[in-house]
């Protein structure tokens, strides 16, 4: 099997190495994204592997159907960058739901602690031998009122960390789980109620910056917000504003609306066009990774693993590939999924 594997990064090669030696699949390390203008590098291939930043909308599916493409396996969970719908019938497309969620929750937390407690300033501090503590003075979690706003796989692991600092949790999800103990609210309520709102639910067109303007100005003054989810969750320039008129505290974010030209590369020898991001980064109450919450040793051997089982399945077994993402799938009574047959 010949798998053509865009946005390749150093840290993509070994676990998927060694797994495609093990299975016999061949992946075609590409370091270009896919898109339009790049999507016929894929020809001669089987299927093709993507990440969280290529585009796979209508006319890249009818150009990798015409090359006789028959998966598209994304190595991510976020599937907002595939138009899956327009993929029915045509190509079918798997994803890796659960690499480590716990990495993806640590680094939330990583990012609420550096942030409440200034360690990202002191770490620069104390490397120039400054070790004055004005400016540094943080807040102590416990007793805090932590807003989740998801409690899937990824948000529960938040709440359960946030438990074990002893804040007190409140959450919103649109379907919220049946028997826990998790005390949902009302969005509105979150807003109100939060001094940290944490952001773990998909990108969605109804989740789609679901911190606005309107939102903000329902929050705490000093509310910390945290997105670890998708960028777009956020209205950036209402949080640069938000920011700016001292509504919010500090933003921790690994993710942001326009990161897909600018996240994952090496970007210090050129001046940065999203003035927006250059003037977040700048604040000294805002963090920004660059979408590296998942980048542990456990969650890229998983990812690997993971997407691999997905081609063998569809290749190699009659069943259902348990990963596939079908638009159709429980929307129907007769949902093929359900009867352990491929999608269509
Ligand atoms: P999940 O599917 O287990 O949980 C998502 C939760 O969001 C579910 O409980 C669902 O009911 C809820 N939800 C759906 N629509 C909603 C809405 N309109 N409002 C509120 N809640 C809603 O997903 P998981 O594994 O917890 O991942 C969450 C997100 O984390 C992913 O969608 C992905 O975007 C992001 N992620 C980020 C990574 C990173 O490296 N920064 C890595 C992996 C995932």
């Amino acid at each position: 099997m010949k798998v053509a594997f865009f946005d390749t990064k150093p840290y993509d090669k070994p676990s998927f190495e060694h797994y495609g030696k093990e299975h016999d699949i061949q992946f075609k390390f590409l370091e270009t994204k896919l898109t339009p203008d790049t999507v016929e590098l894929a020809k001669g291939s089987d299927a093709v592997c993507v990440f969280v930043n290529d585009t796979v909308n209508a006319e890249v599916i009818d150009k990798l159907d015409t090359y006789g493409i028959k998966i598209i396996a994304l190595r991510c969970a976020g599937y907002n960058n595939v138009d899956v719908e327009h993929a029915f019938g045509k190509i079918h497309v798997t994803h890796v739901p659960a690499y480590s969620p716990y990495a993806v929750a640590e680094h939330a937390a990583a990012l609420l602690l550096t942030s409440v407690r200034r360690i990202h300033k002191a770490y620069n501090r104390t490397r120039e031998f400054n070790f004055s503590l004005s400016g540094l003075t943080g807040f102590v979690l416990h007793g805090k009122t932590v807003g989740v706003i998801g409690t899937g796989r990824i948000g529960r692991l938040f709440i359960d960390i946030c438990k074990g600092f002893g804040m007190h949790v409140i959450a919103y999800d649109k379907f919220p789980a049946k028997d826990s103990s998790i005390e949902y609210v009302s969005l509105d309520e979150l807003f109100e109620r939060s001094d940290i709102i944490s952001l773990h639910c998909p990108l969605t067109e109804e989740t789609k910056h679901v911190i606005n303007q309107d939102a903000i100005n329902k929050m705490k003054k000093g509310v910390v917000i945290l997105n670890t989810s998708r960028g777009a969750l956020i209205d950036a320039q209402a949080l640069l504003e938000g920011l700016k008129d001292r509504k919010v505290g500090a933003a921790c974010l690994d993710v942001y609306e326009e990161e897909a030209d600018i996240f994952f590369e090496d970007r210090s020898n050129h001046i940065l066009n999203d003035d927006v991001l250059s003037q977040l980064i700048s604040m000294p109450n805002v963090i920004v990774t660059s979408h590296q919450a998942f980048l542990t040793k456990e969650a890229l051997d998983n990812i690997a693993e993971t997407t691999v089982n997905n081609l063998l399945s569809f290749y190699e077994k009659d069943g259902v590939c348990d990963n596939e993402l079908c638009y159709h799938c429980h929307r129907i009574e007769e949902c093929k999924k359900d009867r352990a047959e491929k999608c269509f």
